[in-house]
């Protein structure tokens, strides 16, 4: 069990706890670890998108031998691996700022098919408009970029400076006819109740007193939401009461990750950051709501409940009332489609 260790070195470093300040360990040993956990996970991650993508040819409205696939955090490439593998796109873009990861993935950029995948190393924010110009270099000026963020935007708001959600993806809309944009993030928790966890929820933890999780939860909250958890957020019998975006973040830095290396790297993000809707709507309002599709799907993800149901988690509505909720929403999937004719205007037409 990993949460007395968390809980020591809580009391003992406090928010000083990073993988920068750890000290007893080799932080670039911990960054190389890091990268190599996501090797190879992008074949699973791409499915959703190329369901999407061969329904689209079928319905005669995407043509792969005009597009270029671009990946904002795709660690290895293996995400663009594997969709080129599968499609005739004519190339793929990483945009990937650990130096490890960029390395792997250079070592595998050349594909049997012929195609390649060229590496942009840095900033997702500072480098995306050279990535956009390396993407329509490669691809001999494609007219459709497909761009897929796996678990990436929830890490940009605090890892990358002047990121801004709602802006973020203009230069994609810009730069190219047609724009098709995959995201799959670990997210904040829906506000609507028969999707999500009331906005209020108590949470606890087998044989984890209530002042142990009190204190986890007021840390964990402090650091990554600014505010800690109320004094009196203790409700007997083990019961802690919290915010529901809050109880959600606390799981998951108590309950998914297997080291204390890992614990510190993700209390540098929060993992509820990211919203789909707001995201999805400020691109519509900018580029069209007529001519941008969106679609927004939520769910719980396996890793997260087998961990819930290892941790025997419990979770009921604040106030008491039973019955014990079900485990929370944490990820979602977002897909927004711009798909034009060629030749059309690339500004939304006025009044969309
Ligand atoms: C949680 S991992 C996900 C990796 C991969 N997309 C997957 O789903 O398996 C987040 C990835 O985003 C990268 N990343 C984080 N912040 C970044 C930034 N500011 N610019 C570019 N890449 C970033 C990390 O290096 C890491 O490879």
């Amino acid at each position: 069990m990993r949460i007395p260790e968390i809980i020591k070195e809580i009391q003992l470093n406090g928010l000083n706890s990073t993988p920068e300040n750890a000290g007893d360990v080799d932080y670039s040993a911990s960054r190389r670890a890091y990268s190599a956990s996501f090797e190879g996970e992008g074949e699973r991650k791409v499915s959703f998108v190329l369901e999407d993508l061969r329904q689209l040819v079928l319905e005669g409205r995407f043509d792969p031998g005009n597009a270029v696939a671009l990946s904002i955090g795709g660690a290895d490439g293996s995400d663009l691996r594997a969709l080129l593998q599968k499609m005739p796109i004519r190339g793929g873009v990483l945009l990937e700022y650990a130096r490890e990861a960029a390395a792997a993935a250079r070592a595998k950029a050349d594909l049997e098919g012929g195609q390649r995948i060229e590496v942009v190393e840095g900033d997702a924010t500072q480098k995306k408009g050279e990535a956009v110009d390396v993407a329509l270099n490669c691809s001999g000026g494609a007219k459709t970029v497909i761009v897929m963020c796996f678990g990436v935007l929830h890490e940009l708001p605090t890892r990358s400076p002047d990121y801004r959600e709602d802006r973020f993806f203009d230069i994609f809309f810009s730069k190219f006819e047609s724009v098709l944009l995959y995201c799959a993030e670990p997210c904040a928790v829906p506000a609507f109740d028969y999707l999500g966890w009331p906005d209020e929820v108590e949470i606890r933890l087998p044989d984890l007193p209530e002042w142990k999780l009190r204190l986890v939860a007021d840390h964990i909250c402090l650091q990554r939401f600014g505010v800690g958890v109320s004094e009196d957020s203790a409700r007997g019998g083990g019961w802690v009461v919290m915010r529901s975006n809050q109880a959600v973040e606390v799981l998951h830095k108590l309950i998914r990750f297997q080291d204390m290396q890992r614990f510190r790297h993700e209390m540098g993000e929060r993992l509820t950051s990211f919203n789909g809707a707001t995201m999805g709507r400020a691109i519509q309002a900018s580029f069209g709501v007529n001519d941008v599709e969106m679609e927004l799907m939520y769910r719980t993800s396996t890793g997260f409940r087998d961990a819930y149901r290892e941790h025997g988690v419990e979770a009921r509505a604040s106030g008491g009332q039973w019955p014990l909720l079900p485990p929370p929403i944490t990820h979602c999937r977002l897909i927004l489609r711009r798909l034009r004719q060629s030749g059309a205007p690339l500004c939304p037409t006025e009044g969309g």
